[in-house]
């Protein structure tokens, strides 16, 4: 399933192991006043990054932590390599390619030498990040490259990720939930603010070169989502292919083979995988409180229509 799957496990095995060695103030670093993880990147990496090279032809998947941006990257490789008919021979040598990374992929994760390491690989490149558009490398937004934006109702995000900080050893934990709520509506959390992100987007949602698309709307009709996606992108499948692609990364298939794939992180990674966890977790008052700021950031955008906020996240 994941082409790069023995690599992935070591490299999370490793982090894990250093996570646990580290004090939770040294947990993080600050770049331009956001936090990243300190265990996967640094600040030289931050500042090496506007070296990348995008290339015309590159995918390029971004979304805010915890929207489901390992399913999305899972489906696309899907969608990509069975429309690039790879032969054994050329997948060998792209998975080959990737293991020497040597970091788990995302663009801001590694040594400041991974943007040389990634001149390496084939085309078409898969590339994901969590990065809002100002802080892409320039780059990015200047070639033709494609970038595919994953967008979650802020409420099941929130939650995902505060889960995400308790279970993962690399990241300190919350003494409770209201502790990390505020963190979270204050944009105290890796990678900035939620919603800043979204504001960001928002600008670019009828950009030629980018595409927006909901967890909500994949988990709805996730066939129909990545015929949107396969479009954008101008991948030719036929149906038979997208049914089987929607079959190999269902939560639950997911999940099955994710010591496989993942290794420990799998249990962390695939946690529930559905709509409106956050009735669970959320107060009346926190409820509230989310409404408003979201009214605030987005009310009235193109982009709050798209994500169906009042459907998701309506109590
Ligand atoms: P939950 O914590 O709400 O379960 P990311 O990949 O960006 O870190 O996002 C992780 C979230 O995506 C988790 O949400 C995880 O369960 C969910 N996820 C992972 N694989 C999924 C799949 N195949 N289908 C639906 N959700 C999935």
């Amino acid at each position: 399933m994941s082409r790069n799957r023995g690599r992935i496990i070591e490299i999370t095995e490793n982090l894990f192991s250093q996570g646990v060695k580290r004090p939770p103030e040294a947990m993080f670093f600050s770049y331009k006043g956001i936090l990243y993880p300190a265990s996967m990147s640094s600040p030289e990496t931050m500042e090496a990054l506007k070296s990348f090279e995008a290339r015309n032809d590159d995918v390029i998947i971004t979304g805010y932590p915890k929207t489901g941006t390992n399913w999305l990257e899972q489906m696309v490789k899907e969608l990509e390599s069975t429309d690039a008919k790879y032969t054994e021979e050329e997948m060998k040598e792209r998975i080959n390619a990737e293991k020497k990374l040597e970091t788990f992929p995302r663009l801001e994760f590694g040594d400041p030498g991974i943007y040389e390491r990634l001149k390496k690989l084939p085309s078409r490149r898969i590339i994901l990040t969590h990065l809002p558009p100002h802080l892409l490398p320039p780059s990015v937004l200047q070639s033709k490259a494609k970038i595919l934006v994953l967008v979650r109702n802020p409420k099941d995000t929130a939650v995902s990720y505060y889960h995400f900080y308790n279970d993962m050893p690399v990241m300190p934990s919350f003494a409770s939930w209201d502790e990390y709520f505020a963190a979270f509506m204050n944009g105290k959390v890796a990678w900035g603010s939620y919603f800043d992100h979204l504001v960001e987007w928002n600008k670019y949602i009828d950009h030629e070169k980018v595409m927006i698309i909901s967890y909500e709307e994949l988990k709805e009709d996730q066939v129909l989502g990545m015929k949107r996606i396969a479009a954008f992108f101008g991948f030719s499948l036929c149906e038979e292919d997208f049914l089987r692609i929607a079959k190999m990364t269902t939560f639950q298939a997911m999940k099955e083979k994710s010591k496989e794939t993942h290794g420990q992180f799998g249990d962390i990674l695939f946690r529930k995988g559905v709509v409106g966890n956050w009735r669970d977790h959320f107060s009346k008052a926190q409820n509230e409180e989310m409404d408003r700021k979201f009214e605030e950031c987005l009310g009235g955008t193109k982009l709050a229509a798209r994500m169906k906020y009042d459907v998701y996240c309506k109590a």
